[in-house]
């Protein structure tokens, strides 16, 4: 199996600082190199905007790529390109209304169908857990797409800690509701808090992760802060952000988006350009940064480890 991530516990040493990190055009200038290869002789940051010819080789640095070879987004696209309704429904308005959030003090709360419910703070789950780097492809259901290196921990890791009982079937994550922080949570349209949920084999598939950071920096608001899932082979909004609730239940939970338009917005939500949404095509997708438009990959390329999970179900029936 191809390698998706380092399973090592992050050295912050071993992290390209954000400033310093080649620009997506240098970076392909810079190249001829494979971009999923381990290292690459770093621009000092004033350097940035040269070519490979100008770099001086006194230290190396990771290249940060996903396994397909496709470079990361910029931190700068990453933080303050972003859905996250609660405070606005403009990407580029997220990240200035979001940026003065509380997130400290904060729990996690994992309850329903366990043997051991608790209420973890979030510093609990980053010390308990092995933190590691996930580059992860994060395609929207808009039809827009980033490659994003995360910084977190299995959701399984948690699940085994609270031991989910046999009857479990489905976990149900809520978003935190605090309408005064979060002026978007003030619209009626939605049915606040946002919630999501994943099928427990989903939720125990190696690939899911709880996030907790970007580049190695701590999650800023914009991006979910302090902690939010990342399921890759879903389109993003399955992705639910500043978590303050995992129950584990034995019935199909509601989703705020299958809720708002359910003849939208399914439960699976797999990536799958072969289903297109009512409103417009999913065989295609804007890489942010790109000026051309890539296909869209079965189930965004994560097939190998996850297409198992479906394999008796008509996957274009389901969206
Ligand atoms: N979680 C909450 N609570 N509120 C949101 O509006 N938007 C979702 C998802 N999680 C959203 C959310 C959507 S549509 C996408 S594409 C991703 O977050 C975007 O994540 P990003 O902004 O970190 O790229």
């Amino acid at each position: 199996m191809t390698h998706l991530y380092k399973s090592v516990p992050i050295r912050s040493s071993e992290i390209t600082p954000k400033e310093v990190f080649l620009s997506r055009r240098d970076f392909i200038k810079a190249a001829g190199v494979i971009a999923g290869s381990v290292a690459l002789a770093a621009c000092a940051p004033e350097a940035a905007e040269s070519t490979s010819e100008s770099t001086t080789n006194d230290e190396v640095r990771p290249v940060f790529a996903d396994e397909l070879g496709n470079p990361a987004n910029t931190y700068e696209e990453i933080t303050t390109y972003n859905n996250y309704y609660e405070f606005s429904t403009n990407k580029e308005a997220v990240a200035p209304l979001s940026k003065d959030f509380t997130t400290a003090p904060w729990t996690v709360e994992v309850t329903g169908m366990v043997n051991k419910p608790k209420t973890f703070g979030v510093e609990d789950l980053l010390s308990m857990f092995t933190q590691e780097e996930r580059i992860y492809r994060l395609r929207c259901v808009e039809a827009w797409s980033m490659v994003i290196p995360w910084n977190g921990f299995s959701l399984a890791s948690l699940l085994k800690e609270v031991e989910p009982t046999s009857d479990a079937q489905y976990l149900r994550f809520e978003t935190v509701y605090r309408p005064e922080e979060m002026k978007g949570q003030g619209s009626p349209f939605y049915p606040w808090p946002y919630q999501e949920g994943l099928r427990i084999d989903e939720a125990m598939n190696d690939l899911t992760l709880l996030a907790t950071g970007v580049y190695g920096e701590t999650i800023l608001p914009s991006n979910g802060a302090p902690i939010r899932l990342v399921v890759p082979w879903k389109y993003g909004f399955k992705s639910i952000k500043s978590i303050v609730k995992i129950e584990l239940t034995d019935v199909r939970p509601n989703t705020l988006w299958s809720t708002v338009a359910p003849n939208e917005y399914g439960f699976y939500a797999n990536v799958n350009p072969n289903v297109d949404h009512p409103r417009w095509s999913q065989a295609s997708e804007r890489r942010i940064g790109e000026l051309t438009r890539r296909e869209t990959l079965m189930f965004n390329g994560y097939g190998e480890q996850v297409a198992d999970l479906y394999a008796d179900m008509d996957l274009s029936l389901h969206f």
